[in-house]
């Protein structure tokens, strides 16, 4: 038995040793908050079956109670168990899990809680790639609510460091895995009467999907600077945002302007960084939010960020999401 007594302080970093794995999945199921590395950003895990906790994470992250959240599982008979996965669903689940890829699925299981689909008869399922998050959630009890590990509307983690810097003691524990592979968000997909539309673009790209199916995947649709949820609840045009403004599809920074660039970088003074040397869409997606983080920093969480245009095509598709919505009007700006 893991003894929480001897737990660490809260908002702690441990890193992601069986050990500490036993000691958040105790947590979990003591209504705790535990932050963990998947393969797309890091999240905020409570147990998905305790009102009470998943009430916990609304409150760390300031989120808005209407936006629902991830339930992650272990694999997908298990995830069948919480949803209904049938028909192309289930294809596409046999096809992506475990990876970056959330579906969304009527409810089954009656002991989630209801705040986590805030309302909705649907839940969104995801089992991650991640092994050491799949050894969390399996000895957590099956079902761990997460959304990314941030303060609402800030850019998600991709390391340890920065889930303490955004959300501090309001975690119980932070387990530290290194740096996320994949640094994007999961793709979520509906699957409606046998027809399936991205409601989210993220870490498993459009085309992918298209070649598993064999068919058409419809595109998110939602209209630019519409404040209100269109896509996937809570799918806000401002969101995932740096301090800095952003200025997109910058051939070079302006002066007293940081560069996020995409392939070699120009020579400049600026605090500048490449998502990738070599244009490499997987390189830069694993990049993009540690690099927007750092040139806020380095701007002082003001001014603003050039970034260079990137191409509109798989993971690109996601990076750009990520980069309008930051580039965004701000709702309290
Ligand atoms: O990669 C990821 O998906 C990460 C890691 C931690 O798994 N999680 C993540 O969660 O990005 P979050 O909460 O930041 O985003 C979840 C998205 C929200 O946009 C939410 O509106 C949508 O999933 N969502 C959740 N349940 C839904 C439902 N029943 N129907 C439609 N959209 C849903
Ligand atoms: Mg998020």
């Amino acid at each position: 038995m893991t003894d929480l007594a001897s737990a660490p302080p809260r908002g702690a970093i441990a890193p992601l040793s069986a050990e500490n794995v036993a000691l958040g999945a105790a947590l979990l199921r003591a209504g705790g908050l535990v932050a963990f590395p998947t393969e797309t950003v890091y999240g905020l895990g409570a147990d998905a079956r305790s009102d009470e906790a998943v009430a916990r994470i609304f409150a760390a992250k300031g989120r808005p109670r209407f936006n629902p959240l991830i339930v992650h599982a272990t694999d997908l008979a298990a995830a069948r168990k919480i949803a209904v996965i049938e028909g192309v669903a289930a294809r596409l689940a046999e096809a992506f899990w475990p990876g970056p890829l959330t579906l969304v699925a009527p409810r089954r299981d009656a002991r989630i809680s209801l705040l986590v689909s805030a309302g909705l008869d649907t839940l969104a399922l995801r089992v991650p790639a991640h092994e050491g998050a799949r050894a969390l959630i399996a000895a957590a009890g099956g079902a761990v609510a997460a959304p990314s590990a941030n303060p609402s509307g800030k850019l998600s983690p991709t390391r340890a460091e920065a889930v303490a810097d955004g959300l501090g003691e309001a975690v119980d524990l932070i387990l530290d895995g290194g740096p996320s592979a994949v640094g994007l968000e999961s793709t979520i997909l509906a699957v409606e009467e046998g027809a399936v539309r991205v409601l989210r673009e993220g870490g498993a790209p459009r085309e992918a999907l298209e070649a598993a199916l064999g068919a058409p995947v419809a595109a998110p649709q939602e209209a630019p600077g519409d404040a209100a949820p269109r896509a996937a609840p809570g799918m806000l045009a401002s969101h995932y945002a740096p301090g800095a403004a952003l200025r997109l599809n910058a051939a070079a920074p302006a002066p007293g302007e940081a560069f996020l660039g995409f392939g070699p970088l120009p020579p400049t003074g600026s605090p500048a960084k490449t998502l990738s040397e070599r244009r490499d869409l997987r390189e830069a997606a694993a990049r993009l939010f540690a690099h927007l983080r750092a040139l806020d920093e380095a701007l002082g969480g003001a001014g603003v960020i050039a970034a260079a245009p990137i191409p509109e095509t798989g993971l690109g598709r996601a990076i750009n999401d990520r980069l309008r919505r930051a580039a965004a009007p701000r709702p309290d700006a």
